[in-house]
Order: C-alpha cells, then structure tokens, then sequence
C-alpha cells in the first residue's frame, strides 16, 4: 500500500513507524505539516491508500479526511483528548497509559478507534517515555490499524465517551505546572518537571532571574532551605525542596536556548559551593552523575548520561579520562553504555551556538570527540563493546563503531549520517570504520540517502554486530551476560592478540591520523569555508524553527522521476 504520513516534524517515533511499515512492504512518504494546500498537493501527488499522521500538531483538513481513511496516532489511552497527553498522565501519576490510533474527524481526536495498545507508566521525564514506551505502543498499535484497513472489512469503533476512561482535558497551562518550592516535595518537583520535560519546561526563576527548568534528577543526601539553590555540580544545579533537593540539569531564559544550567547562569553559578563526586565509581546513593563506573565479572560498565545525547568538548574530555582510567581496572572487558534514552547523538549543538565563535567551538568540539573515538581505536588492554540502550545520531553512530563489538536494543533508531545537518562531512573516523562493514558503495549510500536504520537493520548489514532484547532491563542483563563471557572465554588473549595485530595493520596502510586529517580538513571547510550551510542548519536546529518544505529524500511523490500510480 502506500501511505502518506502528514507530520510536524520527522521525529524518532515516525521514523520507526517509517521503517517498521517500510519493512512490512509499504510504500511510504512524507510529507510537513506546513499548510494546507501543501498537504492537499502531496495527497493529489501520491494518490495513497492511506494518510497517517504519527506526530501532528494541527488538525488535518477536511479537504483530505472527508474523501479517505486518515488515522491519527494520539499518546493517551481510549477517549483521552487534547493536545497535553502525556504531561497529564505524568504528572498525575498514572499508572497506566497507552495510544490510540483513531480516525481523523471534525472533533480532534474524538474519531472512531481502529487499535490501541497499553503499557504500563514508568516514572520518567515525558521526553524518554515519548521515545521509549509511547513509540513502541505506537509501532505497534500502527501496524494492527494498517493490516486492518488491508484487510479491508474492518469497522473502526466509534467512540464511546461515558464508558472511557480517558477524557478531554485541555492544553496544560504553566499554572498548571508551576512548583511551590516551600510546599513541594522532591517527587512532586521531579513529577512536574518531568511531565514538562523536551518542551515546554516549567516557568519559574534561578537567581531571581525568570527561565524555563527541564532535566531533573533527584538527590538523596544533600539538603537545605526549601527553593534555595544549595550545590552545582559540573554543568547541574541543586535546589533543595521541603523534603531533600532536586538537581536541575538545563533551563532556556526568556530569548535564549537550552542551555546547561551553570551555563546559562555562568556568572551566579560561580558563587554556589560545588558538591563534587569522589571519583567516577557510580555514587552508592540517588544523585546526578553524568557519567558513572560500575564494575562486574571482570567487566567496567561506563555509563555517559548526557543530556539528550549531545557531547561538548568537556564531556567528551570528561569521558576519554573516565575511559582512560578504566582502563587501569583490574577487567578484561569494557562496556559503554551511554545513557539510557540516548547513546549519543554527536557534538553538541546547542553549545555551539552560544559559544563566542561557533566555527571555533565546532573545531574544538569535534577535535575532543575524536580524541575520545581514537582512544577507543587504539585501546589494545581490554575488549571494548558499545551497549547502545538508546537511539544514536551522526557521529554518535561512528563514536559507537569505534569500540569492537556494537550491540543496540532492538527499537533502537540509528541516524549515521551528517548531511541534514548543513551538508557536514562528518568526522569520527566514519571513512575508516564505515567501508568495511558495508562496503565502500554501501557506505555513499547510507551517507546519501539520510534515512533512519533501525537497530535491526545495522545488525542484518553489518554496520553493527549485534541487535538485543528491546526491553531495557532485560537488554541491560543480556548485554552484561555477554560481556561477562567474553571476559571469561579461553580466547580472550587470543582475540586481544587479533585485536592489536588488525589495528597495527590497518595502521600500516593508512594510519588513523590520515583519516582524521582528511575528515577534518573537510570539516574545516564546513566551519570556517565561504559555505554557511552548516551554521545556517545549526542555527534552525537549536531554535526549531517551523520546517518550510520537505526534504527531497523523505518527500518520494516531489521526486522528479515519481510518477503518479495509474
Ligand atoms: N546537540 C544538541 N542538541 C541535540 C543534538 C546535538 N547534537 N541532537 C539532538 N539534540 C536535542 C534536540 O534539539 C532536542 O532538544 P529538545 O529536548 O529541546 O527538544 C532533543 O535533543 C531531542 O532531539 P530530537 O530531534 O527531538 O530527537 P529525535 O530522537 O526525534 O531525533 C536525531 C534524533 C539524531 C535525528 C536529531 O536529534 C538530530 O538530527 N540531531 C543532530 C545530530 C547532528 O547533526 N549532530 C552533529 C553532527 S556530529
């Protein structure tokens, strides 16, 4: 079948509902959300059997759901409406949740209902449920309404209000949000900014200055005068609430972007005692601790939890010491398991942009990240393995491939590639580390055609090595199984021994300062070259800014060769 997705943006979740249909033998394309008319032109384009809309902030026109079958992927559970799904059902606390996928009628989202899917709520920030349980109910919930409609007897159930347990609640507002620092308990801050987390935030004020708070995290020892900021630690803030203190992670000031909080508070935050970790071991207590070590089985797990899965040039310093120094443990084996919603999603952006010289800060940052993907290479005392738990962007792709063994979730969503961002080159030792596993013409391919890789599909390619259980716990214990064996295995010298004989090859060939060298003068001409298209993109990106067209590789009915089926 062909199916148009009408979308706000190409978010993760409808890149996996691409891939999961695409997959399934669909015909897909896409198409923005930027008006009307444009919508209509993409439906007279492609002619589909089909419209979905899996992430769609307006309402599609009538003009298009009154003459076929639209189905609309909603966050909420059976005659939950409105536009704050999820943040009701965080911030509530309730314990289960679900998607509907319903058609599209005059009344938003109160359309007849053709699947859902349930799970159960896990406490955590909106933004990780969104891309972890909401985007596999989603999946599947997609799938079952599209066999249906193929099948083609099925009568979607009209909705029945009084019998459902959801309901209609409106848009939440910042009053709804706004945290009493003097009343509020930890549960109860961390409850409202994670049901804020991604987008809007919560209003409220640092230093008596308004700004938006996102990325908490809950702090179990220190504590202090309800609302007063008591610690920083590297880029966090602590302020204690009535019952302990909350760590707060990043706020956006009024004009300003997403920032870490001691950035956007550099001048205030200098004058907070710092509460410094002893030490990379994983704290024994609930803290924040970007980056912790835990050691098991002759096997160091080194977890990187960084904001959204962007690396500044300090993380990624950071994170080649925390490297570094694992390898003085007493293992056999080392694990990097990023962070739990993502593995990395390359330099840091939104650093980038409030630096004094971005082209500078670029240079800098993918100077240290390369650094940190060299480290990796060249580590001839342990086995390294990349435990991706979360989705992975650009060069985090790479950084992943530099380690020896790669396993992802399965649900995991994969971007390697540079280009969206402004025709970047990209760096991370992609020349090195992509052609041998793909193949030279694989490797254009990829890098050409930007388009989303499931974990499934890097495993099947050989781009990655293995793809693992898609719940997060049971890919945690499968992952460290496996590490666990190879640190135990009879061969483990044998394969070191393999390990340091195939790098000394390959750097005989060509050796790894060659590839960064070329990779980097290219890059050089994406920062400092007569070409703004990178800082143009960048600039888009930290913003949002409303898309105003479709790119041409996910919009096949504007291709020039598409033809219109007859
Ligand atoms: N630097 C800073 N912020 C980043 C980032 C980066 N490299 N990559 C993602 N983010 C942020 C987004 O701005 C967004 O911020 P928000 O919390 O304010 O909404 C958040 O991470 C989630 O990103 P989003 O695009 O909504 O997630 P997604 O899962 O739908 O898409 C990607 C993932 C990787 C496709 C997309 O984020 C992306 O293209 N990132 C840029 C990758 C890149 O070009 N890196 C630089 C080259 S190495």
């Amino acid at each position: 079948m062909r199916v148009l997705f009408l979308v706000h943006g190409y978010n993760s979740l409808t890149q996996s509902l691409h891939s999961a249909l695409a997959a399934r033998g669909h015909e897909v394309s896409i198409e923005f959300d930027i008006a009307d008319s444009v919508a209509e032109e993409a439906v007279a384009l492609f002619r589909p059997d089909l419209v979905v809309a899996p992430y769609l902030r307006r309402a599609i026109p009538a003009s298009i759901w009154s003459r076929m079958v639209c189905l609309i992927v909603h966050p909420g559970i059976v005659g939950d409406r409105g536009p704050s799904a999820l943040d009701w059902a965080i911030q509530d606390g309730e314990k289960a949740w679900g998607v509907t996928v319903l058609e599209a009628r005059a009344e938003m989202d109160a359309g007849p209902i053709w699947a859902t899917a349930a799970f159960p709520m896990r406490r955590g920030k909106k933004s990780s449920v969104y891309r972890n349980e909401v985007t596999a109910a989603a999946c599947s919930a997609v799938i079952e309404a599209v066999d249906k409609f193929a099948a083609g007897n099925f009568v979607p159930t009209p909705l029945d209000q009084a019998s459902a347990r959801g309901r209609l609640r409106p848009p939440m507002k910042q009053a709804d949000r706004r945290i009493d620092w003097q009343r509020d308990d930890t549960a109860t801050v961390c409850a409202k900014l994670d049901a804020a987390d991604g987008f809007p935030g919560v209003a409220d004020a640092l230093f008596g200055a308004p700004c938006h708070l996102f990325d908490a995290w809950p702090e179990a020892k220190l504590t202090g005068v309800p609302g007063a900021v008591i610690a920083r630690r590297e880029t966090a803030l602590l302020r204690a609430t009535t019952d302990g203190a909350v760590w707060l992670g990043h706020v956006k000031r009024p004009d300003g972007i997403k920032l870490p909080a001691t950035l956007a508070f550099a001048a205030e935050s200098a004058a907070v005692p710092e509460a410094a970790l002893d030490g990379w071991f994983a704290a024994p207590v609930a803290t924040w601790q970007d980056i912790r070590y835990a050691e098991a089985g002759g096997v160091g797990f080194l977890h990187f939890e960084f904001y959204n899965g962007a690396m500044g040039t300090r993380q990624c310093r950071r994170l080649a010491e925390a490297f570094a120094w694992a390898r003085t443990r007493p293992t056999k084996v080392i694990v990097l398991m990023g962070g739990a919603d993502f593995w990395s999603n390359g330099i840091h952006l939104n650093l980038i942009e409030q630096a004094e010289s971005p082209a500078d800060e670029s240079w800098a940052n993918i100077n240290a990240i390369d650094d940190l993907a060299e480290a990796i290479l060249s580590c001839d005392s342990h086995l390294t393995v990349a435990a991706l738990q979360g989705n992975a962007g650009a060069g985090g792709c790479f950084l992943a491939r530099a380690a020896d063994f790669v396993w992802a979730r399965d649900g995991v969503i994969l971007n390697p590639h540079y280009m969206n961002m402004g025709n970047l080159y990209g760096s991370e030792f992609w020349t090195y580390l992509l052609p041998p596993r793909v193949g030279t013409e694989g490797a254009l391919r990829i890098m050409k055609h930007r388009l989303p890789m499931t974990a499934r599909e890097a495993a099947a390619s050989g781009f990655y090595d293995a793809c693992l259980a898609a719940e997060l716990a049971a890919f945690r214990v499968d992952t460290a199984r496996r590490a666990a064996e190879l640190a135990a295995a009879a061969d483990f010298g044998a394969r070191l021994a393999a390990k340091r004989e195939r790098r000394a090859r390959d750097e005989a060939a060509k050796p790894l300062a060659a590839y960064r060298a070329e990779e980097l003068a290219q890059m050089k001409r994406n920062f400092y070259g007569f070409d703004p298209s990178y800082h143009v993109a960048r600039w888009h990106f930290v913003r949002k800014s409303p898309q105003s067209w479709t790119p041409r590789h996910l919009a096949k009915h504007r291709e020039l060769d598409w033809a219109p089926p007859t």
